[in-house]
């Protein structure tokens, strides 16, 4: 997995004053729901692009999400357009048009393992949130265990192309029109997010990985916690310790939660080698 990139024009770490420039011009998508019609139709043609995702004994089917992605969006388009710049220069994203939901992060591993291993969580019946989801494949584990699952992206197209698409390779073919319904979708800006869900819906769990690298989002995120997590919620981060270049990590963020007073946080994982990588639990405190 390559280090963490920011589209700046110089490699390497990039000075923070750059990063609070670049952050300050963006302009963060707004929140809409995503209804899954097109790839219900589309099914057999999402097969032929399937692979595998395995991790220990968890396996989970996923479409190749570039080519899924050329096949669906054929013109021009920001969301193209940005992709294109990224892979150009080498980027993971290019914030605010695309933010890297088209790879599976190796951060998502990490909690797979974790949940299906180390915690004995029940998810049948529970409600998930699946936090910034790309593949969706933390959401698929939970609803394959009969949780009812929101999936959240940035980028509608992501959703359009990989996330839902990935859902339907895992629902027995002839009951996808009616388990899918059991899923939402959401796409834009965590704030715009959070603003949107009625101001009762709450979630049992949240699952995220690898959505602490720009701290600019670190106040977004943390209020969507505290408003979307039921009394007795648990929410588990799994990020790197540092993501170079870009300025956010763990230490950052645990800083902005215990700042914020609202919320218990516990490591509860660490790795044991190669690039830093955690898991942080949150809960609500009493
Ligand atoms: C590096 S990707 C990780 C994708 C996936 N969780 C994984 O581990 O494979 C970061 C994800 O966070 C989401 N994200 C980043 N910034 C966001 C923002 N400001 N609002 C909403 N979602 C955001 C994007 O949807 C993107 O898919």
């Amino acid at each position: 997995m390559s280090t963490f990139k920011f589209n700046f024009s110089n490699d390497g770490d990039a000075p923070a004053d750059n990063i609070d420039k670049a952050n300050e011009q963006i302009v963060w998508l707004e929140c809409e729901e995503v209804t899954p019609n097109k790839q219900i139709e589309d099914i057999e043609e999402l097969l032929a692009h399937a692979r595998m995702f395995a991790c220990g004994d968890v396996e989970i089917g996923h479409v190749v999400a570039t080519e899924a992605l050329n096949k669906m969006y054929t013109g021009d388009s920001e969301f193209k357009n940005a992709v294109e710049l990224a892979e150009k220069e080498h980027k993971d994203l290019v914030a605010g048009k695309y933010e890297g939901g088209l790879k599976i992060w190796e951060c998502t591993y990490d909690l797979i393992e974790y949940l299906e291993n180390l915690t004995g969580i029940q998810f049948e019946n529970k409600k998930i949130l699946d936090l910034g989801c790309g593949a969706g494949i933390l959401g698929i584990y939970t609803f394959l265990k009969d949780a009812s699952v929101t999936f959240q992206d940035y980028n509608k197209e992501i959703l359009e192309c990989v996330t839902i698409p990935n859902v339907l390779l895992n629902i027995e073919e002839n009951e996808n029109t009616l388990d899918i319904k059991k899923c939402k979708f959401y796409s834009g800006d965590w704030a715009s997010f959070n603003n949107k869900l009625e101001d009762t819906e709450v979630f049992d769990i949240i699952l995220t990985s690898e959505t602490i690298y720009n701290t600019t989002n670190y106040d977004k995120l943390i209020d969507l916690f505290v408003k979307r997590l039921s009394k007795d919620g648990e929410v588990y981060i799994a990020a790197k310790t540092c993501y170079f270049g870009v300025g956010g990590g763990m230490r950052q963020f645990e800083a902005t939660v215990e700042k914020n007073g609202l919320l218990e946080s516990k490591v509860c994982w660490k790795s044991s080698g190669g690039i830093l990588r955690e898991i942080l639990k949150l809960t609500k405190k009493m």
